[in-house]
């Protein structure tokens, strides 16, 4: 296959620029559509495919929200589509092979559709490696860009099609805010709202302070302001968006406004439900132990990772806190948020993990009660210390030890939602199950699924429900008439 590498404008990523943290200024920048980009779309469909977390989630609504505004409209039909974008997840090796098997798909659909414009964004391009793999293997890609240059989105589309050239196109920098960026929100009663981006922790382990830039916080009176219009539009549940939410306002120099602060000011708006994630057990604090325990619209339900219960792991992760200190924390959680329900992240097999440090982590687990987690095998990821970290596991060890973990915290899945048979629980409803199109499925305010008959329940509707049966992993309930 011929390489032409015929972009007009070449900006490669690079990881030592990415991790530095120079003190840059944030601009907020407002999003403008720019008229010469405004019918662009017109006629066209794109489809949007989103890999990783919340944040990608978040941004892919943005994504769609720009991409509408040119007049494109969404497709599901994969050989329909004009443009077809990958927002992508660079956290774990498994995710990023994904992806290049689904963008090979659709470079075969480009035979039967030869106006095809295919782009990738996101995390992954934010890596050399991914950019080496794509002028390699994978030089047909007519857009590639990263998370700091989204809105720039329109410029990429006009000279792929008017221009017809190629754009590879990401920064390294510590980032910036935009503002009034449109949003197509995929959910009618949920929605996400950021309210930081980027991180500053540096855990060994991970790539997203070098794909995401540093920690930056949005104006608090933008995000109450978002919040409220959200309400106004009859959205019932909000959750706040930040790989750090914790680290709220540090780096707003100007006033002394924390997270504990906006939960706070959150909690006196008229919306039913408030969530938040991520948070990070060293920042947790208790003025926002306090907040929580204001109730309300604040939900009673946190995920907080503590991703080993070794201390010696803990250390060589640079999480800064130990098991204890962690275990102090959920101690004051459940002392003021009586029945809160705690989630968590953890991950195995991290390098030269041992087999008493693994069952640390299973007797963390114990005590804690975790009633949902997510559990990982450690991925090398390039350009992080722990990339270069010796004594690997065998890939036996590394399964072995994740399928313990998951028995363990099942067990303590069940014991957690046992507690509900009996009890009504408000549900807020999401539409028909996947498994059981005649059954509803739903949220309670400790975040867990529930499944139920209601041939009338909308999509957002908060509807009262008899919990009837537990599972390790969703409720069965019967709606109260
Ligand atoms: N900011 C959040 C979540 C970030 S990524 C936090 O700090 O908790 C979500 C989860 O992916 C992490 O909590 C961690 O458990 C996992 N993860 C991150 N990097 C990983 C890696 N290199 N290998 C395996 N799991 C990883
Ligand atoms: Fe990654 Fe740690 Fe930041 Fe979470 S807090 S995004 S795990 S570096
Ligand atoms: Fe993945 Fe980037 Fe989120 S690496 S987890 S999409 S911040």
């Amino acid at each position: 296959m011929k390489k032409d590498i015929n972009y007009i404008n070449i900006v490669e990523p690079s990881i030592k620029e990415a991790r530095k943290r120079r003190g840059a200024e944030v601009l907020i920048k407002n999003f403008i559509l720019e008229p010469k980009y405004l019918n662009l779309g017109a006629g066209k469909k794109y489809m949007l495919k989103t890999y990783g977390c919340q944040g990608n989630l978040a941004d892919s609504e943005k994504i769609a929200g720009i991409l509408e505004m040119m007049g494109y409209v969404e497709t599901n039909d994969e050989l329909a589509a004009d443009f077809v974008l990958f927002n992508t997840c660079a956290i774990r090796e498994n995710a990023e092979e994904r992806v290049f098997g689904e963008i090979g798909r659709f470079e075969k659909f480009r035979k039967k559709n030869p106006n095809m414009l295919i782009g990738i964004c996101g995390c992954m391009p934010q890596e050399e490696r991914t950019i080496n793999k794509i002028k390699k293997t994978y030089p047909h890609i007519n857009i590639v860009f990263g998370t700091h240059n989204i809105a720039e989105l329109p410029k990429f589309l006009y000279n792929a099609i008017i221009e017809k050239q190629k754009t590879l196109e990401v920064l390294s920098i510590e980032g910036h805010i935009y503002e009034d960026v449109p949003v197509k929100r995929d959910h009618p009663k949920k929605a996400w709202v950021n309210i930081m981006f980027g991180c500053d922790e540096f855990c060994t382990y991970c790539i997203v302070p070098y794909t995401r830039g540093k920690e930056r916080s949005r104006r608090p009176e933008a995000i109450i302001e978002e919040v409220k219009e959200l309400a106004k539009l009859g959205y019932v549940e909000v959750t706040l968006l930040g790989q750090n939410v914790n680290a709220y306002g540090k780096d707003l120099k100007d006033i002394n406004y924390t997270f504990a602060d906006l939960l706070k000011d959150l909690n006196k708006i008229d919306i039913k439900r408030i969530r938040f994630t991520t948070s990070h057990p060293r920042d947790l604090d208790d003025a926002t132990i306090d907040a929580m325990s204001l109730g309300g619209n604040i939900m009673p339900h946190l995920h907080l990772p503590v991703q080993s219960g070794n201390n010696r792991v803990l250390k060589k992760m640079n999480r800064k806190y130990t098991r204890e200190e962690y275990l102090e924390k959920i101690k004051k959680l459940k002392e003021k948020v009586p029945g809160i329900s705690i989630t968590t992240d953890i991950i195995v097999a991290f390098p030269g993990e041992t087999e008493e440090e693994f069952n640390d982590t299973l007797t963390l687990v114990d005590e804690v009660g975790y009633e949902g987690a997510y559990t990982f095998i450690y991925s090398p990821r390039e350009g992080t210390p722990a990339a270069t970290y010796e004594n690997l596991l065998t890939d036996e060890e590394k399964h072995q030890r994740l399928n313990q973990l998951n028995e363990r915290i099942n067990d303590g899945f069940l014991k957690g939602r046992l507690r509900f048979e009996g009890h009504v629980v408000e549900v807020l409803v999401d539409g028909p199950s996947k498994n059981n199109p005649n059954m509803m499925t739903g949220y309670t305010p400790h975040n867990m699924l529930v499944n139920f008959e209601a041939p009338n329940a909308k999509v957002g509707d908060l509807v009262q429900v008899r919990i009837v049966k537990a599972y390790s992993w969703h409720l069965l309930g019967e709606l109260v008439k």
